[in-house]
């Protein structure tokens, strides 16, 4: 297996799909290790004495408990900062903050407004610095989506993903990653919601290194037809509130419902982030048997885990290697 000790996760783009299937397999002999099977507790105390730096510039859920109860199980200590905490950005530089808490803690997992914020941690800390979301990624989530289509299908190699909806953080960490994994995207936005332009050009750019297909289209049943995945999120982020009228107009006609979803393959399922709001999937779809959205949140709690673990330490799975 690539070892990543010592690395920062910022964005998935960053990894090759060696190392983005080594963290899969690592959250995989975990979960399987740790939930399913019998044995001692102790021997999972991989990270104690560790303790992490939990930045949370924006609100959470998922991101901060998956995280903390991860750590903790494992034997480490987090400390939970909001930006109400820190000194961070009023009376301290994100720089001068990064570096001091580097010195306390063995690892930085920050949910940030703006990407650079991570970017200037990241020079500034001597441990690993973990994005929980930014405005452009959120890789912890798409490790957790890909580790759920995995048990789900039992492979991600040639299946599709559609994306239904805004071109957005969720998507744009999809994009670097599901191509290096053999995974084809069709990616439908309302026209002005697309993806950024650069980061649509680097996903080509893996595209074609690993032979899969990327179509944009502004047309979801389009995007859904014979697709294995529909993923949808949020038509409106963290901080793109005053912008929802707007919106909603924008993204009419986007809502993921059973018609949709009875345009991609028969056995598809359905994925969600979370949190979810009405407006971009109905009750039906959400509620189905098609849905794995439940799946999918607990295992952010296996995929963080496994990311910190590999971060701080190699660490070699004992579980058979998944069909990736
Ligand atoms: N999916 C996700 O990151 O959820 P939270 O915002 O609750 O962390
Ligand atoms: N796109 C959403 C994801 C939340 C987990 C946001 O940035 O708010």
């Amino acid at each position: 297996f690539p070892s990543v000790v010592g690395r920062d996760l910022l964005t998935l783009k960053d990894f090759t799909k060696d190392e983005i299937r080594y963290f899969l397999w690592t959250a995989a002999d975990l979960k399987e290790r740790i939930k399913n099977g019998k044995e001692n507790e102790r021997v999972f105390q991989l990270l104690e004495g560790k303790s992490g730096a939990l930045i949370f510039q924006k609100r959470s859920s998922r991101t901060r408990v998956s995280s903390e109860t991860a750590l903790a199980l494992l034997g480490g200590h987090s400390v939970f900062l909001t930006d109400k905490d820190l000194h961070l950005g009023v009376s301290e530089t994100t720089y001068d903050t990064a570096k001091v808490l580097s010195g306390f803690c063995d690892f930085i997992l920050a949910r940030v407004n703006r990407q650079q914020h991570l970017e200037e941690m990241a020079e500034a800390s001597s441990v690993p610095v973990i994005s929980g979301l930014s405005e452009v990624y959120h890789p912890l989530q798409i490790l957790a989506d890909f580790l759920t289509l995995q048990e789900h299908f039992g492979g991600l190699y040639g299946r599709t993903i559609a994306w239904v909806g805004d071109g957005n953080n969720i998507l744009h960490s999809i994009m670097m990653a599901a191509p290096k994994l053999g995974i084809h995207l069709n990616i439908a936005t309302p026209k002005g919601y697309e993806p950024d332009s650069e980061l649509l050009k680097v996903s080509q750019g893996f595209a074609k290194e690993n032979g899969t297909s990327l179509n944009l289209t502004v047309d979801p049943r389009e995007a859904c037809s014979k697709a294995d995945v529909v993923v949808t999120d949020t038509w409106i982020s963290m901080g793109q509130e005053e912008e929802k009228t707007a919106r909603l107009k924008s993204f009419a006609g986007f809502q993921v419902d059973s018609k949709l979803m009875s345009l991609a393959k028969e056995e598809a399922v359905f994925l969600h982030c979370l949190p979810r709001k009405p407006e971009e999937v109905t009750d039906e779809v959400f509620n189905s048997d098609q849905s794995l959205v439940w799946q999918e949140a607990e295992n952010r709690k296996w995929t963080v885990m496994a990311v910190m673990v590999c971060l701080l330490n190699d660490y070699y799975p004992v579980y058979p290697i998944p069909q990736f």
